[in-house]
């Protein structure tokens, strides 16, 4: 079943994969793409977005939304995406303009002038276009089929010891999230860490030999250098697509409903996503946690859109 994604993103090289992944699966009809600062300046993120866009053929509105969290300077992550905030490949010249509106709209406008319960949302970067979007237009909460959020997790951090980059960066807009009436999956690091770029899964989009598979080995060469370096992974985790994922084939993870709160005031804990575990507590919490994943059959699946491309 084909299903309708906006993909709301600051590429950054995991979110490039997200966007080739929604670019050569045959089940994804990506209906808009927004930016968000996160990795790299929005100028800059906006910049990758619609490079990848020309480079997978994607021909869908593209808007830039905020430049910084809602009630937080922005911190961005060079020191794993590089300057540009996709180090390590040349992307082609943009074929398409950017949609004039602000990207928080054209969530908004993509939401409410489709059919209730069609569109899934993709954050893969810090939440504030999504926050802003709820604040705005509390009626998109209702007419999302659901949120497939990368970020998070329930038992590491990346950014500190307590969070992840993108809850981190924008925990304000996470509690917004979190805390609206509607199906939102938290795809964390407790999954997303499993989604390596072995040498192995590089022989595999090697052998595909195209002008894609040629970029993504680029792109991943410079992140297997990034992540080495800072985090002391021997083959990167590739986050972001693990998200879509999600929305394409919900078995590839294991999910349970779950509440979750978002902290915005630790000494030590701000961005920490706190999970309720306590088997006694029964909730009607509409917030649910990825706790396995299927790493070959994600793989399968990311592998299977490259080489469509
Ligand atoms: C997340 O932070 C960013 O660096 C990645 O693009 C991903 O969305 C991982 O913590
Ligand atoms: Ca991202």
């Amino acid at each position: 079943m084909v299903k309708s994604v906006i993909l709301d993103c600051d590429p950054g090289h995991d979110d490039a994969m997200a966007i080739l992944l929604a670019a050569g699966h045959p089940d994804v009809h990506v209906r808009a793409i927004t930016t968000v600062g996160g990795n790299q300046t929005l100028e800059k993120v906006t910049r990758n977005a619609l490079g990848l866009a020309t480079l997978a053929g994607l021909n869908v509105p593209i808007a830039a939304g905020h430049e910084a969290p809602l009630d937080r300077p922005l911190v961005t992550s060079p020191e794993i995406h590089g300057e540009s905030g996709l180090d390590g490949v040349t992307l082609p010249k943009p074929t398409m303009d950017l949609d004039p509106r602000h990207g928080v709209n054209l969530i908004i406008d993509t939401i409410m002038e489709s059919e209730p319960g069609t569109i899934s949302l993709v954050p893969l970067g810090p939440l504030t276009n999504i926050g802003a979007a709820v604040q705005k237009e509390p009626e998109i909460v209702s007419r999302v089929a659901e949120v497939s959020l990368m970020g998070g997790g329930m038992s590491v951090g990346n950014a500190t010891a307590a969070a992840e980059f993108n809850i981190l960066t924008d925990p304000e807009a996470t509690s917004i999230v979190f805390s609206a009436p509607w199906k939102v999956t938290m795809v964390g690091l407790d999954v997303t860490h499993y989604a390596q770029a072995t040498p192995e899964v590089l022989d595999r989009i090697r052998a595909i030999n195209s002008p894609i598979s040629h970029f993504v080995n680029d792109l991943m060469a410079f992140f297997i250098q990034s992540n080495l370096a800072e985090q002391n992974f021997a083959a990167p985790p590739i986050h972001d697509p693990v998200a879509l994922a999600n929305i394409i084939d919900p078995t590839i993870l294991k999910t349970e409903r779950l509440p979750i709160v978002v902290e915005t005031q630790g000494e030590y804990t701000t961005g920490m996503t706190l999970v309720d575990r306590r088997p006694w507590i029964t909730s009607l919490t509409t917030t649910h946690v990825a706790t396995e994943i299927d790493v070959e059959r994600f793989w399968d699946l990311v592998i299977g859109a490259i080489a469509n491309l």
